[in-house]
């Protein structure tokens, strides 16, 4: 079966088992290309955190995002990871838009997060615009980007 026929998208909490299937998809999508992992503290960093997921029907992690509040009306966007087979397939922009409707529901009216310079082309699609010079963060080139929802 297609596991993109049936995929869901859902809110989950830190720590439960779709917390950890999110963290497998982090690793594989966002620290082993780059040579790294993830220690303890990135972990219990990111205990008050909302965790976004899309999952297939047998419960396969496709995508995650994490949002960080640094406000009453401001978002961080983290840790955002499409599964490598289902990349460039729209799911990407779909939990994008799963994302910004709850932000929008919780009277969140900016996102912003670090982005990897690979990904500008993606957000800017979206309607996100860069706001900084590049720098380095995890040794890889990095944009500060926002959008005013
Ligand atoms: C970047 C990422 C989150 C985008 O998700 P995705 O599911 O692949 O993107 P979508 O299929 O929804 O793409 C939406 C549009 O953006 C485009 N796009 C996606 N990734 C792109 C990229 N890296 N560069 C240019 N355009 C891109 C798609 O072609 C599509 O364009 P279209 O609407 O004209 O057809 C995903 O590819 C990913 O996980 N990449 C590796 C990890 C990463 O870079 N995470 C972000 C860290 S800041």
């Amino acid at each position: 079966m297609n596991p993109l026929s049936e995929k869901k998208f859902v809110f989950y909490s830190w720590n439960d088992k779709e917390y950890w299937k999110a963290v497998e998809l982090r690793r594989l999508v966002l620290r082993f290309p780059i040579g790294k992992n993830y220690g303890e503290n990135d972990f219990i960093i990111e205990k008050n955190e909302l965790f976004f997921g899309c999952f297939s029907s047998s419960e396969d992690c496709l995508a995650t995002i994490s949002a960080k509040e640094l406000n009453s009306t401001t978002w961080k966007m983290r840790q955002f990871a499409v599964h490598p087979l289902f990349q460039k397939t729209g799911i990407g922009g779909m939990m994008v838009h799963f994302y910004e409707q709850e932000a929008r529901m919780r009277g969140i009216e900016n996102i912003e997060f670090h982005a990897r310079k690979k990904a500008v082309p993606f957000y800017q699609k979206l309607g996100y615009s860069v706001v900084s010079d590049e720098f380095l963060e995890v040794e890889i080139p990095h944009f500060k980007m926002e959008k005013k929802l």
